[in-house]
C-alpha cells in the first residue's frame, strides 16, 4: 500500500496495477510486457494480524471467525490469496532470474521510507529533485495516509470502518498484541519447517 502511494505520488505512470496475486497466476503476456514490479512482502505475524482484522471489516472477504481458528488457516495456507508462506517464495524466487522485480519489505519501508524511496526511483529511473523526496517521504507516513480519504478506505463501501479502520496501525511488532506464547511458538515451530531452503528473511522487529 504505501509503495504503491509513493509510486502514485511520483509518477504519471500510463499504467499501475495493484495486485495481491501470487506470482504464479500472473498472466505469461503480462511477463513478455517487460513491466517493472514492485512486490512488498511483509512478516508473516503481522500479516496474519493484519488480515484477520481486514477480514473482520471486509464485507466481501470471509468471516475471519475467532483469530486462534484464524491463525490455523492462516498456517494452513487457507487463505483468499493462497498461502503467505509460497506467496513471499514465489515472488523471491521469481526475483532470482527476473531483473524487472524490485523485492521490497514492508518493515523497511517503515524504518527508512526515504531510504526505500531512493531504491524505488533508482529502479524505476527516476531522478526526482530534493524536494519531491520530501514531500513524497512525508505524504506516505501512516498517520497522513490513515488522514488521506482517498487512500484510508473511507470512500470504499465494502469496508465496515466501525468494526476496524482499514489503516488500522501500520506497525512493525503488533503481532505481540495478538499472539499468545503458545501460539507463537506453534507457529514459529511451523515457521522454521515451511521456510526452510531459502534464505528469505524477515525481521518482526525493529
Ligand atoms: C479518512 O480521511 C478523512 C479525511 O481526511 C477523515 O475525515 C476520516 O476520519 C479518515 N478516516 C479514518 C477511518 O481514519
Amino acid at each position: 500500500l504505501l509503495g504503491v502511494d509513493v509510486l502514485n505520488e511520483l509518477t504519471t505512470f500510463p499504467r499501475i496495477i495493484k495486485t495481491h496475486l501470487p506470482v504464479q497466476f500472473l498472466p505469461k503476456s503480462f511477463w513478455e510486457q517487460n513491466s517493472k514490479i514492485i512486490y512488498v512482502a511483509r512478516n508473516a505475524k503481522d500479516s496474519a494480524v493484519s488480515y484477520f482484522h481486514f477480514d473482520r471489516m471486509n464485507k466481501v472477504q470471509p468471516e475471519p471467525g475467532s483469530w486462534e481458528s484464524f491463525l490455523q488457516r492462516f498456517m494452513e495456507g487457507k487463505m483468499v490469496f493462497g498461502s503467505w508462506y509460497e506467496h513471499v517464495r514465489g515472488w523471491w524466487e521469481k526475483k532470482q532470474t527476473c531483473s524487472n522485480i524490485l523485492y521490497l519489505f514492508y518493515e523497511d519501508l517503515i524504518e527508512d521510507t526515504e531510504q526505500e524511496l531512493v531504491r524505488i526511483c533508482s529502479f524505476l529511473g527516476l531522478s526526482p529533485t530534493t524536494e519531491l523526496k520530501k514531500q513524497v517521504t512525508e505524504k506516505v507516513q501512516f498517520d497522513n495516509m490513515k488522514n488521506n480519504k482517498m487512500v484510508n478506505g473511507s470512500a470504499d463501501e465494502v469496508f465496515d470502518l466501525k468494526i476496524s479502520p482499514f489503516m488500522r496501525k501500520g506497525r512493525v511488532g503488533d503481532w505481540n498484541n495478538h499472539f499468545t506464547v503458545q501460539q507463537d511458538e506453534q507457529f514459529n515451530e511451523d515457521y522454521k519447517k515451511k521456510m526452510k531452503n531459502t534464505d528469505l528473511q524477515f525481521r518482526t522487529v525493529l
